[in-house]
Parts: C-alpha cells; sequence; structure tokens
C-alpha cells in the first residue's frame, strides 16, 4: 500500500506521455518554468537577506549597506534576489505573450489564464514591496504616493490602506507592516497560486497542443 502511493506520487510528478509537439523548447521557451526557478532563487536569496535586514525606520537603510558591505557574500545575494526579481517580471510577462499568442488562454484554459493574471498581479506587488525595503529616500515617497492613492479610492479606499500600509503616518509599523507583505503574505498567497497553476496545468490534460 505504502509502495503503490509512492508510486503513485512518482508518476504524478513525471507525466506518462507529453505531445512531442507540446515539449518542443520553441512552443513554450519554458518561460513558466523559469519563471518558477526565479521564485525559487528569490525565495533562497530571500531567506538570507533575511538574517541581516531589520525593518525599522532608523535601521533598515543601514541594515542594508551591512548586507553589502559587510555580510560575508551579501552583496552577492542581494544582487542575485535583485536581478532575479527583475527577471521573473520579464519572464511572466513574455509567458504571458507566448500564452496568448499560441491561443493556449482557450477553454479549457481560460481559468488558468485568470489564476496567471492574478499571480502577474502578486509579482508586481511582490517586486513593489521589496523595492520599498531598502527604506531610502524614492522608497519613502513611494511609499507615500501609493498610501495616498490607495487612500483615495472611493468607498473602502482608508480602509484598505490601512489593511496595506498600516497608519497614515510613518513609523516602524509601517515597514513591519511591509516585511510582513514582503517576506511571508505574498510569498505564501503566491507559492500557493503556482501550485493551483501547475495543478490546473495536468488536470486540463497537460500544456496545450500547438493551433
Ligand atoms: C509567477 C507566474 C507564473 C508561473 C511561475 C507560471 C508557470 C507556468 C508553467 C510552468 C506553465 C507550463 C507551460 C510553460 O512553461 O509555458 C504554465 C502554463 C500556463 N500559464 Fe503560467 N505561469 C505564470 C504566470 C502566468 C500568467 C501571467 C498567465 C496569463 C495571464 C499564465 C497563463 C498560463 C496558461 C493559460 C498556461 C497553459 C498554457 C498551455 O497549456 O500551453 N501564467 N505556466
Amino acid at each position: 500500500m505504502k509502495r503503490d502511493s509512492l508510486v503513485s506520487l512518482f508518476e504524478h510528478i513525471h507525466p506518462g506521455y507529453v505531445p512531442e509537439t507540446s515539449a518542443r523548447i520553441s512552443f513554450t521557451f519554458c518561460l513558466g518554468g523559469l519563471a518558477t526557478t526565479m521564485f525559487l532563487a528569490e525565495i533562497l536569496t530571500g531567506a538570507l537577506l533575511m538574517l541581516y535586514y531589520y525593518p525599522s525606520i532608523s535601521s533598515a537603510y543601514p541594515s542594508v549597506q551591512r548586507i553589502m558591505y559587510f555580510a560575508p557574500y551579501g552583496f552577492v545575494f542581494r544582487n542575485i534576489h535583485y536581478w532575479a526579481g527583475q527577471l521573473l517580471v520579464i519572464l511572466v510577462l513574455l509567458h504571458m505573450v507566448r500564452v496568448f499568442l499560441t491561443g493556449s488562454y482557450l477553454p479549457p484554459r481560460q481559468l488558468n489564464w485568470v489564476i496567471g493574471a492574478i499571480l502577474l498581479l502578486f509579482v508586481f506587488v511582490e517586486d513593489f514591496t521589496g523595492y520599498l525595503l531598502i527604506w531610502d529616500e524614492r522608497a519613502l515617497w513611494a511609499w507615500t504616493i501609493a498610501r495616498n492613492l490607495t487612500d483615495r479610492i472611493p468607498f473602502f479606499g482608508k480602509e484598505f490602506a490601512l489593511v496595506l500600509f498600516g497608519p497614515p503616518d510613518v513609523s516602524d509599523l509601517s515597514l513591519v507592516r511591509l516585511y510582513a507583505w514582503h517576506v511571508l503574505i505574498l510569498p505564501a498567497i503566491m507559492f500557493f497560486m503556482m501550485s493551483l497553476h501547475y495543478w490546473k496545468i495536468r488536470r486540463e490534460g497537460g500544456i496545450s497542443i500547438p493551433l
């Protein structure tokens, strides 16, 4: 029984049949897989950066400097974290264009297109919160503009801004909240959405075949 479940787990990870046309690199350019790789690189390097980063308005910027000039290989991991984040945005956009051009969003894959679009939104927000964590002048004003814009959304803007950014006046609480979104809440939601994305690919018979 135990062996059977292990075998079926293995079979689940490795699909028995993939049409040759879908497996061709010139069909997907492996853009979704590369985006996943960037996400994993972000988790790994982000966990290392957490060892030195300090989320408070007086210590955030100096702690980033410490990562760059004092932490062993800190500048390497920070640069990988930065560039993998930028690449993730580019790869996901290219992946979306590929899916559109090959008509892979058509039924039965329309829900996976929507899941992907939500993932794209989370990738943008994750990128933006990371940019704010440095807490230099640019981050402070970007935070102020983003908070004010959110605050002005009709009907629920004030409540929404409070949930996303915390109280209107900048304090340590603002950075702790940003930090929580960036390192925990958003990555956890993204991990869940990616799992759903992969599961839907399997459920819909694997990657689409060329039109
Ligand atoms: C973090 C973001 C994303 C990751 C990691 C990801 C990952 C993947 C992977 C690995 C595949 C398998 C085929 C391939 O590699 O091209 C795939 C397929 C697919 N993705 Fe994404 N994706 C993401 C975002 C998106 C976005 C933004 C959209 C569209 C709005 C989207 C829509 C789809 C659809 C419809 C398929 C099925 C395509 C087919 O069967 O040919 N995905 N995704």
